[in-house]
This record gives structure tokens, C-alpha cells and sequence, in this order.
């Protein structure tokens, strides 16, 4: 008897599961990842940064440099990576402001953890890509999916490869090479 009661609730239990996971597809559609994972940064927000500093390339996350990057960096636009990004001092402090507060080193997400674990305490890197936990994560990016690539700018060149990185996501799921093939 107990054991037909067990198979029972079994029973019930699994199609209420069923029924559950239907009504979670027509709600968010096939298309959706079963799991959503939160992004790796937080995706640039402030109006003024992504109209500012997305004119030449994209908006980076902010969370991806420590604050005191930022501050070297945002203090030198006149002669950044050899072309000139001026602006006017109330934009400049503006921006650092937005870039400080979320700095690697400010924020929560896990991104931004993995760069500080990292990260040696007398460097300032001015580049994402100089930072020990993204060379460390593109060690087996091969050159030839970059170099000659007409679809890839550079290695600095987020976008190309992390099609969802405006959202902050840079994990596997949203990764596709341009004149690769999907792995
Ligand atoms: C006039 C064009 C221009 C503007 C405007 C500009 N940048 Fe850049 N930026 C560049 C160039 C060129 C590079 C080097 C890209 C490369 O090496 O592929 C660069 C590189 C960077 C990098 C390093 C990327 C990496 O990891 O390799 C950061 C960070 C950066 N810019 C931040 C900013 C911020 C913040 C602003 C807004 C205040 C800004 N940029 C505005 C031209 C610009
Ligand atoms: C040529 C393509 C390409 C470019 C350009 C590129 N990446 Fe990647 N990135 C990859 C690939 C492929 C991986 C996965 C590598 C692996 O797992 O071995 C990866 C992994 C990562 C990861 C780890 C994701 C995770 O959740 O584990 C981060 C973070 C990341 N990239 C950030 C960046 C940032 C920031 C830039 C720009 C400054 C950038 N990438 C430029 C191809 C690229």
C-alpha cells in the first residue's frame, strides 16, 4: 500500500514539475537558456559613458579595471592610445566618477572578482586586455582567429567574438569566433 501511495505522489510530483517547466517555455520561449546565469560584469549603464566613450570602440564594462586604472587612464585622454579623446573637465569628471564606482575592485560581480584575484598589487594596467586574468583566459584564443582576421579588429575588439558582451555576458554560452566555425 505505502509503496502505491509513494508512486502516486511521484506521480503527481513529476507532472507538476512537467507542467511547471511547460508554463516557464511559453513564458520565455525556446530560444531562452534554461538557466539564466547572471553576466559576468554589469553592463555600462550612464547614458553620458556609453555616448562618450563608445564614439571609437565599445563601451567597456567598467568592471573589468581596477579604480586606479581608470584614474590613469581618464587622466591622460589627450594622448590615449595614440589618438586624442579629450573632453571637457566637467564630462572627464563625471565619467571617472561613473568608472570609479564601478571599478573592479567596487563591484560584486564575478567577473570583476576574478580580475582583483589576479591582479599584482603595483600594477596599473591601462588595458582590459593587459590584465593577468584576461591574457590568463585568451592563452588558448589562437592568433589566427585575430590576426588577419577582417572581422576581428584586435584582441580589444570585445564585440567580435562575445556577442552579448553590450549585456555584460562573456561566458561560453554567448561566445562565437566571426569565419569559425561553432564548436
Ligand atoms: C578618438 C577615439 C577614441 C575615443 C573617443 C575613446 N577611445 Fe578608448 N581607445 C581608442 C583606441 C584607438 C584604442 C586602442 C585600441 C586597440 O589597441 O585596438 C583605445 C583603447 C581603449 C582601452 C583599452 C582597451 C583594451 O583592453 O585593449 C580602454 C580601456 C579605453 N580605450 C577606454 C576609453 C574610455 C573610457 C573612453 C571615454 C573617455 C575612450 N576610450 C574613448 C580610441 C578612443
Ligand atoms: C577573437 C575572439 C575574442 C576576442 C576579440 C575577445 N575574446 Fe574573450 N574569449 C574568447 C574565447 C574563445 C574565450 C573562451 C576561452 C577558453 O575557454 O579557452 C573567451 C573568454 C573570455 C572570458 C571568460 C568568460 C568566462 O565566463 O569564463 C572573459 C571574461 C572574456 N573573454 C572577456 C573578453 C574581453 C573583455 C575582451 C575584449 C577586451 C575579449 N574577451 C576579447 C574570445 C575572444
Amino acid at each position: 500500500m505505502a509503496r502505491i501511495k509513494y508512486g502516486i505522489a511521484a506521480f503527481v510530483i513529476t507532472l507538476g514539475w512537467i507542467g511547471h517547466a511547460a508554463a516557464a517555455e511559453l513564458e520565455y520561449g525556446w530560444a531562452q537558456p534554461r538557466f539564466v546565469v547572471p553576466p559576468d560584469v554589469t553592463a555600462p549603464s550612464d547614458p553620458l559613458y556609453r555616448r562618450e566613450c563608445s564614439t571609437c570602440h565599445m563601451a567597456y564594462p567598467a568592471g573589468f579595471l581596477p579604480t586606479r586604472s581608470w584614474r590613469a587612464l581618464m587622466s591622460q585622454l589627450d594622448q590615449h592610445f595614440g589618438e586624442n579623446a579629450e573632453v571637457d573637465r566637467q564630462t572627464q569628471a563625471k565619467l571617472l566618477s561613473y568608472l570609479e564606482q564601478h571599478a573592479a575592485d567596487r563591484s560584486g560581480d564575478l567577473g570583476s572578482h576574478r580580475v582583483m584575484q589576479r591582479l599584482q598589487a603595483n600594477s596599473t594596467p591601462l588595458r582590459l586586455t593587459d590584465t593577468e586574468y584576461l591574457r590568463l583566459r585568451h592563452r588558448n584564443v589562437l592568433p589566427r582567429f585575430i590576426d588577419n582576421n577582417p572581422q576581428v579588429k584586435g584582441f580589444s575588439d570585445c564585440g567580435a567574438c562575445h556577442f552579448r558582451s553590450d549585456q555584460g555576458y562573456f561566458n561560453e554560452q554567448y561566445i562565437r569566433i566571426p569565419g569559425q566555425r561553432r564548436h
